[in-house]
This record gives C-alpha cells, sequence and structure tokens, in this order.
C-alpha cells in the first residue's frame, strides 16, 4: 500500500481569530513550532507513510513553505514532504491535495492539521480498516450529547443518539475511489468531510474507533488546550523560614525597633523588632516560599539589608515583587499555609485579620490562605520571649514559560 496523506493547514480560522491575534489556527506555536507540525511529524513516523501533501492558504504558501523548509532541514521525517496551496472551502483544498500526489500513491489520508494530538493508534485503526479492504474508512466516536435538528431557534427533532457518530480526521480512502467521490460531486455540492462525498456515490463507508484526545483546535476555549499540553504545568512547593530578634525594653533608643507588622497587620502592643525593612517576619517568610516555588533565590539576595533603599520598607512590596517574578516565571498560586512561632504576642486574636490581608496581597481567596501560630512551650528565644519566627509554605502549579521569540527548534 502506497500510502500519502494530506495535510490540511489552508484554512482562515476564523472562529479563532480574535483569540489568537489573527494568527490562523494551523500556525499558531506549539512547542516553539507551527501547529501543524505536530500532525505532520505524527504521520510521518507511520510505517506505511511514503510522503506527505501540506495544503497552506495561497496568500500564506512562501512564507510557511519557507518555515517548513526550514524545520524539515532540522529535523528529516524521514518521508517525503509537498506543498500546495489550497482553495476556499476545506474541499476544495482537498482536491488541490489530490492532485499533488504522485503517480504511484494508491491510498490517500486526508488529515486536519487542526487535530495536532491525533496519535499513531487511531492512523493505525484506519490504515487497518483500508488494509482488510474497505474503500473509505473514518474514525468516530460515541455521541455523548443529545442532539437534536433545530432551526429558528426551535427544536425541529431530536435524533436517536444512538446512531449518532461524532466523526474526526484522519479519513482514509482508496485514492481511486476518493477522485471519482470528488468528480461525482462537483462544484455544487458542500460537504464538511470527505466520506460524505463517498456516502454520495451509495458506497460504504467503515467507522474505526476515534480518539478523545484527538480534538480539533476551532473555538477560544481550545487555547488552553493547546497551552497544557504545550507545556504541562507541575506541581512545586517553597518554604520559607524567617526569625526576628525582639528589641530589648531596657536599651530603648538604642537599636533600629519597629513596630510589629504581621503579615501587613499591625500587632498593637507587640514587642518591637530588629529588623530589616518594617520587620515583617511573616511577609519575609512568605516571600522566601514564594521565591522558592520558582528557584528565585531569597529575599536577601535580591533585597540586601546593607542597602538603605529598603530601610523601613514596607514588606507587602517584597511579597508583590516575588509574585511578578515568579508569575513571569510560570507560577500560579494554590494555596498558602502559615505558621507564627511566639511565646508572646498572642496571635490567635489577629489570625483573620492576617489571613485576610495576605489573601488580598496574593490575589488569593481566603479559602487558598491558612495563618495559625503556636507557641513553644516555654524553650528555646521564643520562649524566653526574646524573638519570633515564621513559617510559610506555597504551594502552586508551574507552567514553563517558553520564550515566544526563540527560534523554532
Ligand atoms: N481547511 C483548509 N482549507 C479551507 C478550509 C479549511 O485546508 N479552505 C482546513 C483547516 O486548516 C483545518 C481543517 O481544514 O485544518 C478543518 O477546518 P476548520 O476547523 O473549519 O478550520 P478553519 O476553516 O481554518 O477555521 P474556521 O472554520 O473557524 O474559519
Ligand atoms: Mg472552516
Amino acid at each position: 500500500m502506497s500510502v500519502w496523506t494530506v495535510l490540511l493547514a489552508a484554512g482562515s480560522g476564523t472562529r479563532l481569530a480574535q483569540a489568537s491575534g489573527g494568527v490562523k489556527k494551523q500556525f499558531l506555536r506549539l512547542a516553539g513550532k507551527p501547529l501543524y507540525w505536530r500532525s505532520l511529524a505524527t504521520f510521518a513516523q507511520c510505517p506505511e507513510m511514503a510522503g506527505i501533501v501540506v495544503v497552506f492558504p495561497p496568500d500564506d504558501l512562501d512564507e510557511a513553505r519557507a518555515e517548513l523548509t526550514a524545520l524539515l532541514a532540522k529535523k528529516d521525517p524521514g518521508v517525503a514532504v509537498a506543498v500546495t496551496a489550497g482553495g476556499v472551502r476545506r474541499q476544495d483544498s482537498v482536491a488541490n491535495g489530490l492532485a499533488a500526489l504522485p503517480a504511484g500513491c494508491r491510498t490517500v489520508l486526508v488529515h486536519d492539521a487542526a487535530r495536532p494530538f491525533v496519535d499513531a493508534g487511531l492512523i493505525a485503526r484506519v490504515l487497518d480498516a483500508l488494509a482488510a479492504g474497505a474503500g473509505a474508512v473514518i474514525p468516530a466516536l460515541p455521541v455523548t450529547d443529545t442532539v437534536k435538528e433545530a432551526r429558528d431557534g426551535l427544536v425541529v427533532r431530536t435524533l436517536d443518539r444512538k446512531s449518532l457518530a461524532a466523526v474526526q480526521t484522519p479519513q482514509g480512502f482508496d485514492l481511486g475511489l476518493l477522485r471519482r467521490a470528488f468528480a461525482a460531486a462537483g462544484e455544487g455540492c458542500d460537504v464538511t468531510d470527505d466520506a460524505s462525498l463517498v456516502e454520495h456515490l451509495g458506497l460504504p463507508v467503515a467507522i474505526v474507533a476515534g480518539s478523545p484526545e484527538n480534538r480539533k483546535i476551532t473555538n477560544p476555549e481550545d487555547l488552553a488546550l493547546l497551552a497544557e499540553r504545550a507545556a504541562p504545568a507541575h506541581p512545586v512547593v517553597g518554604y520559607g523560614y524567617d526569625v526576628h530578634r525582639y528589641a530589648d525594653p531596657l536599651k530603648p533608643g538604642k537599636q533600629p525597633a519597629r513596630p510589629m507588622k504581621l503579615g501587613g497587620y499591625p500587632i498593637l502592643g507587640a514587642p518591637e523588632v530588629l529588623a530589616h525593612s518594617d520587620g515583617d517576619v511573616l511577609l519575609h517568610a512568605l516571600t522566601d516560599a514564594i521565591l522558592g516555588c520558582v528557584a528565585a533565590g531569597d529575599i536577601g539576595t535580591l533585597y540586601p539589608d546593607s542597602n538603605p533603599d529598603f530601610d523601613n520598607m514596607a514588606s507587602g512590596v517584597f511579597v508583590s515583587e516575588a509574585l511578578i517574578l515568579a508569575r513571569s516565571k510560570g507560577l500560579t498560586i494554590s494555596h498558602v499555609d502559615l505558621t507564627i512561632i511566639a511565646q508572646i504576642p498572642r496571635i490567635h486574636p489577629h489570625a483573620q485579620a492576617i489571613r485576610l490581608n495576605v489573601a488580598a496581597l496574593l490575589g488569593l481567596d481566603r479559602s487558598q490562605v491558612n495563618v495559625k501560630a503556636t507557641t513553644e512551650e516555654g524553650l528555646g528565644f521564643t520562649g524566653e520571649k526574646k524573638g519570633i519566627k515564621a513559617v510559610a509554605v506555597v504551594t502552586g502549579l508551574r507552567r514553563p514559560v517558553t520564550d515566544p521569540d526563540a527560534p523554532a527548534s
């Protein structure tokens, strides 16, 4: 079986145009390469595949051909690759693709480049059915929604779901049969898939199992699927720990003592602290935990206490800047768990106010922030009321950030 694939990438992607900034969906970036490349690579890996004709929009033909040539030079897919221009309708693009097939081709698969997550198993099921003698094969999934025929906002009738199938590509054909079907259909016949033309001839079309993963990128919400598949997010944990000493009440004025703040919230009547910036031990631990999630060092490196600019600085600024940095490195915070360790003051009366402050600072819901406190039972420096500790644990999801200007590799 000499098998070729017609890879359709000649649409205008109108339903996605606004969300994609006008980029036609087949040219959207997926892991640094145009979307259609994913399907091309998958088809090229099929042992039966002799070649692939990629159909591009006529207006983009030169530019797309140049990019494809560069990609092929970097990674030889091991099959012949040809390029042709598409037409106004999808079926016109298919016809142009068929016209570009070489003389020896007997079997053709037609695939939408807008379905980048096609897999080798699905292609094999289509090819196996063709090898077993079918002239036309389509992959399909059972329909899970009830489907109704509708007109002018009113239901005409309900279709029997058990007899319905949601059809995908690649659709596979005996090339002679598909050419005959195109010729018989003529210009006036509008179809949305190629098997319809074979159905018009009254010939059988076999169905094999489709794949739920093989979704067509069609509407703006499908872009999230692309982002997730291009760079899957992975869970991260950041840990922060900080200690501040209490000012000695017997040596007033000798040290740069600050009124105590925790989570940006003033704790009236509490011991004063000796520390960097405004001395908010909890926000310092939180800043370190955020930086920890994205391997960005610690607060001391970013804001050295030797720098007088940071003297008396509100620690919320450190948190906000750490958050901006972490977001630029792909972090989305899921949850923050904060523990304050002190003999004095009593934290419990302030815990809710601190929690709300921290949630607002991070743009999180209060349910994503926990504030708790403990003493150390009179032991150690907190037990001796000489200082205070804070521990922050930040959990989140981190998505690798790719440089949009980086060359395709
Ligand atoms: N296609 C094509 N030539 C056309 C129209 C569509 O090659 N004249 C291709 C698309 O590039 C896509 C596939 O057919 O890979 C399925 O079509 P569809 O999802 O409708 O894509 P578009 O037509 O590009 O999008 P839209 O309908 O939103 O404009
Ligand atoms: Mg279309």
